[in-house]
């Protein structure tokens, strides 16, 4: 039978096997995936491991604290975090097109997580060969089922690295599927809000914010984001829906009013989805009252937005993202 504990037991001695005594390294998104695999290799080989978080700023309210400090907390894993907020919002100043953001964000990880792994390799006196990564069976599946195959499938993947700094992956998810990774991940006491985290993009929110990415619009987005979660986590609608992304229109201006004065703000966009695999998508049909809320708490409490609109799009025509 298949139970989360045979699962923990049978990995733990792998990957000891597999390790021995090296050092291993592991990036962390704050994703399920990777959050889970570095939990394993906590299990099984401890303080070998080093986690390495980059904290790019595209993450909504609450994340990077989740892994800093809860899923810290929870394993006792030993984390390195990279403060890389100012470098990514540099990187991406002035640029608007989508496919371009992306590939910024995705270099400027890979140079970021390329350095930090190299600092933990020069500091370390024993020999550091591994690197973790959370690849499921659908991924290998997907990608042919080659070794280290799942490397093309985002920028989280660090399939890019040179060649004085190549590792050995170790790979404890490749035979199992999402839902199977979670029960794994509550079994080794994984905080639930990293267990259960909707998908979200690895280049995040800067690919919610139509237009250029500044901090001031993260601000925005961040808050608006962090209501809308809020108040759909209230409602008990959070394994309804596959993932909701919140979407600023940051070059969009529309009149409004409220209080003594017109408003000329910004809209921003909800994008409730249901789906099974984020290949195709049908909108979610919220409950008109949960949408109401969400959209008074957001044009109260958020002085730069004055108006919400609803996404009624499926998926094809529309991707899930908006760019
Ligand atoms: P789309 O917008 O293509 O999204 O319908 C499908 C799923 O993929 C996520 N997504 C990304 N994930 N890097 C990622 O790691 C990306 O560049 C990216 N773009 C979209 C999206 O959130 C949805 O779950």
């Amino acid at each position: 039978d298949w139970n989360p504990g045979n699962v923990v037991a049978e990995q733990v001695a792998k990957i000891r096997a597999q390790v021995g005594s090296a050092r291993v390294i592991c990036g962390l998104s704050g994703g399920v995936d990777s959050s889970v695999a570095a939990a394993l290799v906590q299990k099984a080989v401890g303080s070998q491991l080093t986690c390495v978080f980059v904290d790019h700023g595209l993450l909504r309210s609450g994340e990077a604290e989740q892994v800093e400090k809860d899923f810290v907390a929870a394993t006792g894993v030993q984390l390195k975090v990279v403060d890389a907020r100012a470098r990514f919002l540099a990187a991406l100043a002035g640029h608007t097109d989508p496919e371009t953001k992306r590939k910024i964000i995705g270099r400027e990880f890979i140079r970021v997580f390329e350095d930090a792994a190299r600092d933990i390799v020069e500091h370390s006196d024993d020999e550091v060969r591994f690197l973790v990564q959370g690849t499921l069976y659908p991924d290998v599946v997907e990608s042919g089922g080659g070794e280290g195959a799942a490397n093309i499938k985002s920028h989280h993947n660090v399939g890019g690295l040179p060649d004085d700094l190549q590792f050995e992956l170790v790979e404890p998810l490749r035979t199992l599927f999402k839902d199977e990774v979670r029960a794994v991940g509550l079994e080794l006491g994984v905080p639930e809000g990293i267990v259960w985290r909707q998908p979200f993009p690895g280049p995040g929110l800067g690919i919610r914010i139509i237009g250029e990415v500044t901090a001031e619009r993260l601000d925005i987005l961040r808050a608006a984001d962090a209501i809308a979660r809020e108040e759909l986590t209230r409602a008990g609608l959070d394994r309804d829906i596959w993932q909701c992304p919140v979407v600023l229109l940051a070059d969009v201006r529309s009149v409004g009013v409220q209080g003594d004065g017109r408003t000329y703000g910004h809209p921003v966009v909800l994008r409730p989805v249901s789906s099974e695999d984020a290949m195709t998508a049908d909108w979610t049909r919220l409950p008109y009252d949960v949408l109401s809320i969400i959209s008074t708490r957001i044009t109260n409490e958020v002085p730069e937005v004055n108006r919400v609109v609803l996404d009624v799009t499926s998926k094809p025509p529309g991707t899930i993202e908006w760019e």
